[in-house]
């Protein structure tokens, strides 16, 4: 998809259709009067007889009976002023696109929306609005043999800014946007796509891809070298399945000194059938998503690298498949990490922080700055936060404080859950250093313990997205049915936020 920026008045536009954006209970927006004026009132018309008051996500067709150069309009709800937000805009616009692509429209121009909001560039609003497009219309159909020829589908989408000193911060937004969100479709896609197709090995070919057109570092390490380090704990996970266990390291430098770098581990948990302490049959087709985590970190790394980040930047990926089998784990069975500590594994189920277990501790060789890693570790999470936000559990305030700050600036919703040492005892074991389950009360929080033995000193958040991963229920504005690629905006929000800081700093010396 495209998209370009657009000078000129509204009224000039050239495009199948045009959005505008209204604010509940108020006017036109003033650059909305001129084409009000010009189609003979209708706009207001609609709004004086409240087929159309604005409320957010409402959407009116409006004919312009070619009075201006576009035929028609569409009016986009942006809710009330005071309630308004970026990720409202991001909604707005996905909403407005998927209604577009119905509508079987291959081409739209818009306003920018929000102008006005608070401590928010045109910028921000052109990558937010963007975002909400690329996101929104996003839909994985590759297995259906039966898909309608030529498809529905938008090609290209035109942000129109009339003040020329503003066009290329709306370009930037525009590009910035645009990457970051097929980056996230790019996740979804490997979420989506199923555990006989997206194997560790596939993980592992993707890993290459990326390095290959970015530049990046990678290695990957197999079976045997795992046992040759001593990964005792995903080996033992990866025990029970035929396909080959990977571990995937990419390395991406970004900075022009050889600084500490940020470790990105994510769970690649590329089937989790439960193992010998199998799961219920009803829903476990979801659990292809359970590498999340990972998928999140490679579309994580190659943003990185399109946008350029100057940051080092490392990605991990233990992954594996989690198979009952003749060679499988069993219950009670103990293993070593790679950090020296056992494990006595009480579920098998409770597989992605064996896995963990070990990367963690790989990625510790980097002495990196940060850790942070990202899984689909519990269904306790699940129960505790739904579906709208990650459980975040960290060691250090500051690494916290700055994942918040990502987090409110682009909507990907984080929740402090606690690491206090009083819900240690649930993993100990009798005969190991630990045990890999602490019973069903808090869960999340035993799980998050139990990685917290990995890390050491090393400033550390974990991230819990197992509820908010997938979308089983309906469709969101730009959140389809499906895996929904999160985390991913929140982790490069984070990075763009420290590459940012670091250079102020520097210009401070
Ligand atoms: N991958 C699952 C967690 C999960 C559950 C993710 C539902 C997404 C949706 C994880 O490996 C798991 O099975 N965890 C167990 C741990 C338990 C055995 C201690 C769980 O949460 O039930
Ligand atoms: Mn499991
Ligand atoms: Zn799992």
């Amino acid at each position: 998809m495209e998209f370009k920026v657009q000078r000129g008045p509204l009224t000039k536009q050239t495009t199948e259709i045009l959005v505008l954006g209204h604010y509940e209970g108020e006017g036109l927006l003033p650059e909305v009067m001129s084409i009000d004026k010009a189609i003979g009132g209708k706009i207001r018309e609609v709004l004086s007889t409240e087929e159309f008051g604005g409320k957010f996500l409402q959407t009116l067709l409006v004919r312009t009976d070619r009075k201006i150069a576009s035929p028609r309009l569409l009016l986009l709800g942006l809710g009330k002023r005071a309630e308004a937000t970026l990720d409202r805009i991001r909604q707005a616009m996905g909403r407005a696109a998927t209604q577009i692509r119905e509508m079987g429209f291959r081409q739209f121009a818009t306003q920018i929306h929000g102008k006005g909001l608070p401590r928010t560039s045109v910028q921000d609003l052109a990558q937010a609005m963007v975002e909400g497009v690329v996101l929104g219309l996003y839909q994985f159909q590759v297995y259906k043999t039966d898909r309608q020829i030529p498809p529905k589908e938008v090609r290209e989408c035109a942000l129109i800014e009339p003040d020329d000193k503003k066009v290329v911060e709306v370009q930037m937004g525009a590009l910035r946007g645009k990457l970051i969100a097929e980056a996230a479709n790019y996740v979804r896609d490997l979420c989506n796509t199923p555990s006989n197709v997206v194997t560790p090995s596939r993980l592992a070919e993707e890993a290459k891809k990326i390095a290959s057109d970015y530049h990046l570092r990678l290695e990957v390490l197999e079976r045997a070298d795992m046992e040759r380090l001593g990964m005792g704990a995903l080996l033992g996970v990866a025990r029970g399945t035929v396909e080959p266990p990977k571990f995937i390291v990419l390395e991406y430098d970004g900075a022009k000194k050889k600084g500490r770098p940020v470790a990105l581990i994510g769970k690649s948990v590329t089937f989790d059938s439960g193992g010998i302490s199998l799961k219920p049959a009803e829903n476990m087709e979801q659990m292809k998503y359970d590498m999340s985590g990972g998928a999140t970190v490679l579309g994580t790394m190659r943003v990185a690298a399109q946008l350029k980040l100057p940051l080092n930047i490392i990605g991990v990926l233990p992954a594996t498949d989690n198979m009952p089998s003749g060679t499988a784990m069993h219950p009670g069975d103990v293993l070593t990490t790679l950090s020296g500590k056992t494990v006595e594994v009480i579920n098998t189920d409770a597989e992605g922080r064996l896995c963990l277990a070990d990367a963690l501790a790989y990625a510790k060789r980097y002495e990196p700055a940060a850790m942070i890693d990202l899984a689909t570790l519990t269904g306790a999470c699940v129960i505790a936060l739904g579906h709208h936000a990650m459980a975040l559990f960290g060691n250090d305030p500051k690494l916290t404080a700055q994942i918040q700050k990502a987090s409110d600036e682009t909507g990907e919703r984080v929740w402090e859950m606690p690491l206090w040492e009083e819900y240690h005892d649930q993993i100990k074991s009798e005969i190991a250093d630990l045990k890999n389950t602490g019973g069903r009360p808090g869960g999340s929080i035993t799980a998050a313990l139990f990685l917290k033995q990995f890390v050491g000193e090393t400033p550390w958040v974990h991230l819990d997205i197992a509820g908010t991963s997938w979308n089983g229920e309906k469709p969101r504005p730009y959140i389809p049915k499906g895996s929904t690629g999160t985390g991913l905006r929140l982790l490069v929000q984070y990075l763009a936020n420290l590459a940012k800081q670091q250079k102020r700093s520097r210009g401070a010396i």
